[in-house]
């Protein structure tokens, strides 16, 4: 039977004339009834381990937008969480999570095998989402890449420039390798585990990918992305990946050919015709309207989406936004994006 879904269609390489359309963060904080099922749940870290509130805050810009994906509600920092580090969420602040930066504090990591104990409630999210989902909408699963993530365990938080991990690669790069292979191995199980679970289409997270330049970049962003993107192929043969090496620039020329992805999702640093003519001459790309259109809107919004939607009109193209919605933005800008994206 013919491909019927708009996104796998545009995955495998199809120039449909209007493109699929989501939005990154697309369950959050500016819809009020995210924010009522979060208060529900009680927390954030409550509602990413309760399946049933997990798939309701998933489904909830599917049944307000009529998106043509929707990706499962959880975070990048569960991983870490089911190796063994210590996490929680300071409000209005971020993540806080226990740090690395010893050996000691590595071998206390829980083995690969034992990470499905804590993200099984993912795994059941997944499976009510392909139960309950429109028949046209694809279902995408996702994990933080490794370096994204290591940076987070290593500093314990968020860090504007990603400083101690980067001490930690020049300064104990044996560890530091020994961290990111265990992350690498944890996420081709994780993602793996989500696929059997419904998962139609998986999307590896690197929004740190801009701060490792040159070697480090190929070392630590792109051979990871490959090395998981090919296990996720061997193992479930005909899956979609979706790649982000956010502010990657110039490294986002060649992504799709040296890692395997399918997709290669840009920030909005990049400008669309300059993507068309680098990127996308490789295949499928994704994105890439600043998310501060959806706080500003306007004219400027409808004009900026038209630029987006016209330079990569010549190949496959899934729109997006170049970064997550903030909380901030109005709920009726989104909407004018994709009356905008489908000509209405
Ligand atoms: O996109 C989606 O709708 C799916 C769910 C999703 C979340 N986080 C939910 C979330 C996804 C795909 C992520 C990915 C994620 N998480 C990334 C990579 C993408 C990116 O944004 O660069 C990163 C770096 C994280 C780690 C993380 N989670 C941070 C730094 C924060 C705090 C910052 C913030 O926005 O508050 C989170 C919290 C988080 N993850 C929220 C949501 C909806 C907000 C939490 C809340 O409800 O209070």
């Amino acid at each position: 039977m013919a491909e019927t879904k708009k996104l796998l269609r545009e995955l495998a390489g199809e120039v449909q004339e209007i493109p699929p359309i989501w939005m990154m963060r697309q369950a959050g904080r500016y819809l009020p009834e995210y924010r009522a099922t979060r208060a529900q749940a009680g927390d954030f870290l409550s509602l990413c381990y309760n399946p049933e509130l997990a798939a309701e805050v998933t489904l909830q810009p599917i049944r307000r937008y009529g998106f043509d994906a929707a990706i499962l509600f959880a975070d990048i920092l569960l991983v870490p969480q089911a190796l063994g580090a210590d996490l929680w969420f300071v409000t209005g602040e971020g993540p806080r999570l226990s740090t690395i930066t010893q050996q000691s504090d590595f071998d206390v990591l829980k083995p690969v095998e034992d990470i499905h104990e804590t993200l099984s409630p993912v795994y059941e999210t997944v499976r009510i989402l392909s139960k309950e989902l429109p028949a046209e909408t694809t279902l995408i699963g996702f994990a933080g890449a490794p370096w994204t993530v290591a940076t987070y365990m290593i500093a314990g938080r968020g860090t504007p420039d990603q400083g101690p991990a980067h001490a930690l690669r020049e300064e104990n790069n044996v560890l530091f390798e020994a961290l990111l292979e265990r992350i690498t191995l944890a996420t081709i199980e994780y993602l793996s585990a989500q696929i059997e679970a419904g998962a139609e289409v998986v999307k590896i997270f690197d929004s740190w990918a801009g701060s490792l330049k040159g070697d480090a970049f190929q070392k630590y962003a792109v051979e990871p992305c490959r090395v998981i993107t090919q296990a996720i192929k061997a193992r479930h043969p005909g899956i979609p990946v979706i790649g982000f090496p956010r502010e990657a620039g110039e490294g986002y020329v060649g992504f799709a050919k040296a890692t395997g992805v399918d997709c290669v999702a840009l920030d909005n640093s990049v400008a669309p015709d300059w993507a068309a003519a680098h990127v996308q001459v490789d295949g499928c790309v994704q994105g890439n309207l600043a998310s501060s259109h959806m706080v500003t809107g306007g004219q400027a919004l409808v004009d900026e989406t038209r630029r987006i939607v016209e330079a990569f009109s010549k190949g496959p193209h899934i729109f997006n936004l170049g970064h997550g919605i903030t909380p901030d933005a109005d709920p009726e800008n989104v909407q004018l994006m994709i009356d905008t994206v489908r000509g209405r």
